[in-house]
Order: structure tokens, then C-alpha cells, then sequence
């Protein structure tokens, strides 16, 4: 971060001193104006809900640029890393250390992060106390919580042995945590980890086999739910991450952190949207009904959405959905599903909408959500649990940014203000006065 030689004048037009506040340039990206010294010397806030035109910390860890549609995990292009880059568990050594791993490293990393997949025995209990249909969300929320509970000896966020080790944790344990709320969902015995096999092919075998027979991982599907992992890492200052870090800044606990992140990522204008996108294209059920759906869409008054479409920052094509584009497309072929009618769907759809004015108006492209649905569940698994893979695959990119928040010596409280135009003050009547 370098201090820009132009700066900005604050001026108000009844004569008020004007306040002059310093420009800081990034590596690359917009500028940003520091206004800390504002309301000290002006007694007024920003405004600015939803954090439009707010950079709430500085980082190095990923870089999007919404109208290239670009993203960068520590400068390597996603398309980079997701087709010849080298597995998940290579990009989560990225963006924890800013480096690509040797492969030396890369083989004490997973030889890591494989001896810590296993959970507490006693966590399993924990599962027991929710409804088989209980939202495998709620059971993620709880549970990562409550990995706290199990891991005293990491839970000093001053301590970057305890961070470190707790990243490690996180990232090792998700995949195992994911896999239990999916068999208890349906009523099967949960499958240990093994460490033979690799993350993502763990992740399918726990996901899918059972005591009774060999289960066989299929490589093209175990790439290609890497592949998804990859593009879900991490993604700049979203909301599950603000969240992660926002909790991060009261100096909770990294497991509590996640499980916040978590309950954030859940909501449908999120993480939900794979969910979301998905019951969407079946609720339109043919290409026939795709122009009546996008009316509804364009009527205000509907409430309705197109799910998995447009971005808070890419005003372009999402570069991961096209990645997931051609993920669907390798998994369908694959499994001889190539006609499968609801890809052949949602490529109907994103082409329509591609042309309608509507949507070209307001740079809404398809984003990272909407043939996410389409691969999960070729990939067998059930809708419920997409979300719950997003938030697997961006553990990896909440801890990263936790890490680099509680090490950064400008780090503290995070604690917004507010334009307030509620009642000013008042008494009290008495009850038979109101
Ligand atoms: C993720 O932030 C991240 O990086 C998130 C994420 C990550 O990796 O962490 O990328 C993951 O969350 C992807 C987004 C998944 N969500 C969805 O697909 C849900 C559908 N999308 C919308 O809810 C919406 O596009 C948001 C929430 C994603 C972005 O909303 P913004 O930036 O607040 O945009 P907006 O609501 O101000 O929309 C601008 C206009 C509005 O119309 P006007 O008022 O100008 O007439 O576009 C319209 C909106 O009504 N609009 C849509 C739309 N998205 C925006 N209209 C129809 N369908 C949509 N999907």
C-alpha cells in the first residue's frame, strides 16, 4: 500500500472547513480514500449500506476484477489453477502462504492435513440431537461450533502456532463433518476417513460408500469436485468472509468464526443461490416455460429472481462459471448424461437471458451458482447439501483471511456506526397514559 500524491478534498458548500484525507494505491484496483480522520473532524459519518463503495481492510490475498470478469487467488488466474494448476489441497497451501507449494511442501501439507481428518468420537453425538431432515446448514453451524469445544489447546488467536494448527484442522475436518450431516440425513453409518486416498477422493468415499461393499472412486467425478473446490476457495471481501473476519475482530475463536461464516453463507442471495438456481430450473421444468418464468422475473412486483445471476462486483461473465460450465459438461458426458434436460436447460435460459435487454441493462451474467446445482447433483449429491460443499471448498479462504486480519497490525474492533431516525428522546408515561 503507497500513499498516492493526489489526495482528497472534502469541501462543504456552507463554508465549512474542507478536510483533505490521503489516497492509498494498491499493488493493482481501485485506489481508496482514508477517511478515518472523518468523523473526528467532522462529527459526520460515511453512508454506505451494503458496503458499495467501502474497502473495509487491506489484503493480499485475492483479486477480482468485476469488469474483466478476472479473478486472482495471490495473482494466479482462477482458470490457471482450476485446469492445469494441481489439485485443492495446492491452492489452499496457496492462499494460507501466498506461495504455490514445492513439492516437497506439498507433501507435508497433505501428509498434514490428512492425519487431522478425523473428528473427536464423541462428535458424533452431536448429530444425534437434529432431525434427519434437519438443513444439513443448521447441522454444519452447529457442529463446526462445537469443534471448540474439543480443542483447547489452539484456541488462542495471539499464538500463530494455535492459527496454524487450527487452519489446519478446519480444512482438514470440513469434508469429514460435511460427509456425517449426509449420512445421518439418510439414515447410514458414518464412514471414517481414510488416509490412502486423496481430499477430494476421501471426501466422495465418505460421502458414498458403505460397510458393505468396495466403494470405487471414479477419477473424472473426483477431479471435477476438486475442480468445484478450487473455484469456491475464496473470493475477496464477501459477505461470509466480512462476516469471518468482522467475528474474527472481537477475537472469537477460528472455529467460531467459520461456524459464523457458515450461518452467513447459507442465506440464498449467497451461498444458498446453487440451491436456489437449482429448484429454479425444475420449478421451470421446460424451455417452453423459460420466457413466462423471465417475465415473472422482470415484474418487480413477482419477487422473483434468476438464481445464480448477477454479482455485487462482476458487471461481466463470472470467470467461475464458466469453468463450472465445462466442469457440468465433462461430469455429464462421463456419466452418459449429456442430455440431461436440465443443463440443456440452463444453457437455454443463460442464452436468453443473455440477449434480453433486462439483463444486459444490468450487466447480470450467470455467476459461480448456476451449473454449480446441475454438476453437484449429477455428482449424487442432494440438493440440500450444495451449500454445505460451497462452505467446505471456502474454509480454506475464511481461515486465510482470518489469518491475515489478526496479523495485521492496523486490525481492530470492527464496530459500524449508523444514521439514526428513530425517536429522540423521550419519557416514560405511565400505562394509563399511553
Ligand atoms: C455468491 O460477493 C461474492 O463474492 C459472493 C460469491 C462468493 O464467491 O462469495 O460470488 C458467491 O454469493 C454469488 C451470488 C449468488 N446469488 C445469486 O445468484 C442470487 C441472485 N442474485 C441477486 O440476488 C443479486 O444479483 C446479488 C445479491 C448477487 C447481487 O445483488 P446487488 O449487487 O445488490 O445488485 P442489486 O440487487 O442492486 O441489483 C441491481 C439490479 C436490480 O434491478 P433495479 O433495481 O436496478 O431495477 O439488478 C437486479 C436488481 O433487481 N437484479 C436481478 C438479479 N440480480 C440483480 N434481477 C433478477 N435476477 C437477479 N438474479
Amino acid at each position: 500500500m503507497t500513499n498516492s500524491e493526489t489526495k482528497a478534498t472534502l469541501s462543504f458548500s456552507d463554508g465549512s472547513p474542507a478536510l483533505e484525507m490521503p489516497i492509498y494505491k494498491g499493488s493493482i484496483g481501485p485506489d481508496v480514500i482514508d477517511i478515518r480522520k472523518l468523523y473526528g473532524s467532522t462529527g459526520m459519518f460515511t453512508y454506505d449500506p451494503g458496503f458499495m463503495s467501502t474497502a473495509a481492510c487491506n489484503s493480499s490475498i485475492t483479486y477480482i476484477d468485476g469488469d474483466k470478469g478476472e479473478l486472482l487467488y495471490r495473482g494466479y488466474p482462477i482458470e490457471q489453477l482450476a485446469v492445469n494448476g494441481g489439485d485443492f489441497l495446492e491452492t489452499c497451501f496457496l492462499l494460507l502462504n501466498g506461495e504455490l507449494p514445492t513439492a516437497d511442501q506439498k507433501k507435508d501439507f497433505v501428509a498434514t492435513v490428512t492425519n487431522h481428518t478425523m473428528v473427536h468420537e464423541q462428535m458424533q453425538f452431536f448429530f444425534r440431537g437434529f432431525r434427519r431432515d434437519a438443513h444439513p446448514m443448521s447441522v454444519l453451524v452447529g457442529t463446526v461450533g462445537a469443534l471448540a469445544s474439543f480443542y483447547h489447546d489452539s484456541l488462542d488467536i495471539n499464538d500463530p502456532h494455535h492459527r496454524e494448527v487450527s487452519a489446519i484442522r478446519l480444512i482438514a475436518k470440513m469434508p469429514t463433518l460435511v460427509a456425517m450431516a449426509y449420512k445421518y440425513s439418510i439414515g447410514q453409518p458414518f464412514v471414517y476417513p481414510r488416509n490412502d486416498l486423496s481430499y477430494s477422493a476421501n471426501f466422495m468415499h465418505m460421502m458414498f460408500s458403505t460397510p458393505c461393499e468396495p466403494y470405487k472412486t471414479n477419477e473424472v467425478l473426483v477431479r471435477a469436485l476438486d475442480r468445484i473446490l478450487i473455484l469456491h476457495a475464496d473470493h475477496e471481501q464477501n459477505a461470509s468472509t466480512s462476516t469471518v473476519r468482522l467475528a474474527g475482530s472481537s477475537g472469537a475463536n477460528p472455529f467460531a468464526c467459520i461456524a459464523a461464516g457458515i450461518a452467513c453463507l447459507w442465506g440464498p442471495a449467497h451461498g444458498g443461490a446453487n440451491e436456489a438456481a437449482l429448484s429454479m430450473l425444475e420449478e421451470i421444468g421446460s424451455v417452453d416455460n423459460i420466457s413466462h418464468f423471465i417475465e415473472q422475473v422482470k415484474d418487480k412486483n413477482s419477487g422473483v429472481k434468476l438464481m445464480g445471476f448477477g454479482h455485487r462486483v462482476y458487471k461481466n461473465y463470472d470467470p467461475r462459471a464458466k469453468l463450472m460450465r465445462e466442469t457440468c459438461y465433462e461430469v455429464l458426458q462421463e456419466l452418459g448424461l449429456q442430455d440431461d434436460p436440465l443443463f440443456k436447460l440452463a444453457m437455454a435460459l443463460e442464452k436468453i437471458a443473455l440477449e434480453d435487454e433486462y439483463f444486459v441493462s444490468r450487466k447480470l451474467y450467470p455467476n459461480v451458482d448456476f451449473y454449480s446445482g446441475i454438476v453437484q447433483r449429477a455428482l449424487g449429491i442432494p440438493t440440500a447439501l450444495f451449500t454445505g460443499i460451497f462452505a467446505l471448498a471456502r474454509t480454506v479462504g475464511w481461515i486465510a483471511q482470518w489469518k491475515e486480519m489478526i496479523s495485521d497490525p492496523e486490525q481492530k474492533i470492527g464496530r459500524p456506526r449508523q444514521l439514526f431516525v428513530g425517536s429522540p428522546k423521550r419519557d416514560v408515561p405511565a400505562i394509563d397514559k399511553r
